[in-house]
């Protein structure tokens, strides 16, 4: 399985996710505003492996941190802390993961300033080994989907490289492979910098997963030719209402699966809900620069110069075109996020669970 990212011998290594498939080159970050640059150009990519890098390069600039105490440390903690939330507006994990370390440090104010910085590489090492863990739960809660002979379509990367390993969308594929069955996927280019080309069909074909590349614009003809019979996404943000934010142009694959009667399933890990926000009409929407549609690579130019180009990053999906959230704690109804964030529901009811 492809590393995306991990702690060594004091530093952050990531792999140049913006390089792939053409090369395969991992970057040393020896400070967190260099990890911050490579979220910021997507070096580092995908909603959870962005929150495992903020926790990562927040655990970095700690080590150099030079405070008497507590409250000095905070104090010279926050402006990274504001540099990460700054990089990537729309994905959810890099507050979630800036939440956890403040709710972390908190609970630790008697410790002395060493022991502080011990324990933020600790913290953020068991943030990736939980997401892995996370990763496979929402295989084993979202295999059931999948059925022998299925074509599969997925939109952007929400594979290993998205993810500290295993994917969050491609978890159910993962496990229902090992559970014998046979089935294919249908990736999405997803302009304009082609995560679904460079990267998902890159690292299904790593995993010997059969995968066919297909323009973002060809899915609606193959849904109508009755050649895929279930989509599977990721998320970079859901909130109460059960609305979904992720890549641009997975609105329009939820709007044909619906016209379709396709399922369309959302893999979220509960790091990527964000259930103070009410409605999807809320969430952050980031725009990037007009590079990434003028160019290719961003060297060779495919349009005209001086062009207006409106460059939206994400979209926001209504929960009537979701058929289920799958989670690492199971898979519910859109319309069940609000009874599961009061806590007091009982969520194996709640839960869907096919029956074969
Ligand atoms: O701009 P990106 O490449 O960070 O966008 C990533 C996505 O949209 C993913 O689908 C999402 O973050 C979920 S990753 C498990």
């Amino acid at each position: 399985m492809v590393k995306t990212i991990d702690w060594t011998d004091g530093k952050v290594v990531m792999l140049d996710q913006s390089r792939l498939p053409i090369e395969v080159v991992y970057v040393e970050c020896e400070n967190y505003l260099k990890v911050a640059e490579g979220i910021k150009k997507l070096w580092i990519r995908g909603a959870p492996a962005i929150g495992i890098a903020t926790a990562m390069g927040v655990a970095l600039a700690a080590q150099d941190i030079d405070a008497d105490g507590y409250e000095g440390f905070i104090r010279k903690l926050e402006p990274v802390l504001e540099t990460f939330l700054a990089t990537r507006p729309t994905a959810v994990n890099i507050h979630w993961a800036v939440e956890r370390l403040r709710a972390f440090l908190n609970r630790r104010r008697n410790e002395t300033v060493q022991k502080l910085k011990e324990l933020l590489i600790e913290e953020a090492r068991k943030i990736l080994d939980e997401d892995i863990q996370i990763n496979r739960a929402i295989g084993l809660w979202g295999a059931q989907f999948i059925n022998d002979g299925d074509a599969i379509l997925t939109h952007c990367n929400a594979g290993s490289l998205a993810t500290g390993g295993y994917g969050t969308a491609t978890a159910p594929m993962l496990v229902a492979r090992e559970q014998g069955k046979k089935f294919s996927v249908f990736a999405d280019e997803t302009r304009p910098v082609l995560q679904g080309a460079r990267l998902t069909a890159w690292e299904l074909m790593q995993e010997g997963i059969t995968v066919t590349l297909i323009t973002d614009n060809a899915a609606g003809a193959l849904m109508k030719r009755g050649e895929i019979n279930l989509a599977i996404v990721g998320t970079d943000r859901t909130v109460l209402n059960g609305d979904v934010a992720n890549k641009i142009g997975t609105y329009t694959v939820a709007v044909m699966c619906k016209e379709h009667s396709i399922p369309f399933y959302v893999a979220a890990p509960l790091s990527s809900i964000d259930f103070s926000i009410p409605s999807g009409d809320l969430i952050p929407i980031e725009e990037r620069g007009s590079e990434e549609v003028t160019h290719i690579f961003g060297t060779l130019r495919i349009a005209p110069e001086g062009v207006q180009v409106r460059n939206l990053a994400f979209d926001v999906t209504p929960a009537r075109y979701v058929t289920a959230i799958v989670t690492e704690k199971g898979a519910f109804r859109p319309s069940d996020l609000k009874a599961l964030a009061r806590g007091d529901a009982d969520i194996e009811k709640l839960r869907i669970t096919l029956k074969k």
